[in-house]
């Protein structure tokens, strides 16, 4: 089974003290960087276009198709930041690609600047995440005193200043216009688009936002070519990715694999779902995709399968669930996170998660209504596609695809209680003294 493995990111994760410069290089770290300074920016660019990558973080935009937006006409300063905020309930492969692996981002990051001819780049870092601010700002100082960064590099006259820099925790964050406004030093809310980043981003000027794992992928299709990346994957889906498996799986875990590979693949990797356990249902890519269950096993994951299946790909969070979860409670407490991060811009988002909150309680303690579930439906109808940023549309895709999936549990919140459906410790992986409720 391992050989449908194909690590290049998560390659040097077990290696000692990983993280450091010399051992980066070692593995032939920043010979990548070489390679494309002695290359035109708009070959880099080519051949990042060529290799078929999508952006990893979410949405699957081709990566050289958006760096061929930038106006190079545009007299402003270029900008690259890059996306690590990493807030997704289920998503959790950036954080440790960052902390096992920081030249990978570091040398990423170069090479896509030079490309875009920009002399600044950003490293946005989701703000609880200290340790990983401190990985980073100490590979960055590495990467300066090599000289791989600041003025002239490699004595190519090639100059890129890179700053790290900590959010102050907000899911919205992570939606590249909030992101942008955070950056400057405001509110993150997103912004009205048109203009796109690419035009008027960071300060009004041209800037390209990329996940971590899209910008990291690069240094090794600059090193092996655009068609060695290509090999892998699907026809619309190249390269490879990092899958995280996480809930009640044998051997949780990042999984780096090509895309297309299935979750019955992965679940065999993975050691099967933990003893004597079937899998229910899973999100393709994080609490903001719809779920999927144990009929999708042999679905390809890739962008353009998933999407045919009614869900999406997104971060490939794929978060498991066996047969002792309630969905019920399950859909409350993703719904509870998306209430509590609406930036309160727009009324459906902010009022409407509220409102299916209060309603999904109901629906737990076997309280709810005959009509509730069409209640439920109809709220939900009027929060996604009708808000202003793809968060709403994020928040109500589990209540649907539940609802879709697993009607008769929601009728059975007509009477009878989640807790007594599916008892708490069943299901809890770790002991809580709230009985579950963790
Ligand atoms: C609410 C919300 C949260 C998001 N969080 C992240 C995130 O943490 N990391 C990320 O890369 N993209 C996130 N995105 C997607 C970004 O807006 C953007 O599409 C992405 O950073 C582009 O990078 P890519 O083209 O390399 O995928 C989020 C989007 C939304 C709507
Ligand atoms: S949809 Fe929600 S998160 Fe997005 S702008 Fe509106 S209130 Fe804010």
């Amino acid at each position: 089974m391992t050989d449908m493995l194909t690590p290049v990111l998560t390659a040097n994760w077990a290696d000692d003290r990983a993280w450091k410069l010399a051992n980066y290089e070692r593995r032939g770290g920043y010979q990548a960087l070489r390679k494309a300074l002695k290359m035109s920016a708009d070959d880099v660019m080519t051949a990042v276009k060529e290799s078929g990558l999508r952006g990893r973080g979410g949405a699957g935009f081709p990566t050289g198709m958006k760096w061929s937006f930038v106006p190079q006409n545009n007299p402003n300063p270029k900008y690259l930041v890059v996306n690590g905020d990493e807030s997704e309930p289920g998503t959790c492969k950036d954080i440790p690609l960052m902390m096992a692996s920081p030249h990978t981002l570091v040398e990423g990051v170069i090479i896509s600047s030079y490309a875009i001819r920009a002399h600044h780049a950003f490293i946005y870092i989701r703000g609880e995440v200290l340790h990983v601010h401190r990985r980073m700002q100490q590979a960055v100082r590495e990467a300066y005193s090599a000289g791989y960064l600041g003025k002239n590099i490699l004595g190519t006259g090639y100059d890129l200043e890179v700053i790290v820099h900590a959010g102050a925790g907000a899911y919205i964050c992570g939606e590249e216009t909030a992101l942008l406004d955070s950056l400057e030093g405001r509110r993150g809310q997103p912004r009205l688009r048109p203009p796109f980043p690419a035009v008027a981003g960071l300060y009004a000027s041209p800037t390209v936002v990329n996940n971590v794992e899209s910008i990291a992928s690069v240094p090794s299709i600059i090193a092996n070519g655009a068609s060695w990346f290509a090999s892998m994957g699907t026809e619309k889906s190249k390269g490879f990715g990092i899958y995280s498996l996480s809930g009640h799986v044998a051997r949780p875990g990042q999984y780096e694999a090509p895309l297309g590979i299935t979750m019955r693949q992965l679940l065999d990797l993975a050691g099967g779902m933990r003893n004597g356990h079937q899998l229910k249902f899973f999100t393709p890519g994080g609490s903001s995709t719809q779920i999927l269950t144990a009929a999708h096993l042999d679905l390809p994951l890739d962008f353009d399968s998933v999407a045919a299946a009614g869900s999406l790909l997104g971060t490939r969070a794929l978060q498991t669930f066996d047969e002792t979860t309630s969905v019920v409670r399950t859909t409350l407490r993703w719904v509870e996170f998306y209430k509590h991060e609406s930036c309160g811009k727009c009324t459906p988002c902010r009022e409407g998660n509220w409102w299916l909150v209060q309603m999904l309680k109901k629906f737990e303690a076997g309280q709810a209504e005959e009509g509730d579930i069409e209640k439920l439906l109809d709220v939900a109808s009027n929060i996604g596609g009708r808000s202003f940023c793809a968060l709403a549309d994020g928040a109500v895709a589990c209540v649907q695809s539940a609802v879709k999936e697993f009607r008769s549990e929601f009728e059975q919140g007509y009477h009878t209680p989640a807790w007594e459906l599916f008892p708490y410790e069943k299901s809890a992986l770790f002991a809580t003294n709230e009985g579950g409720r963790a």
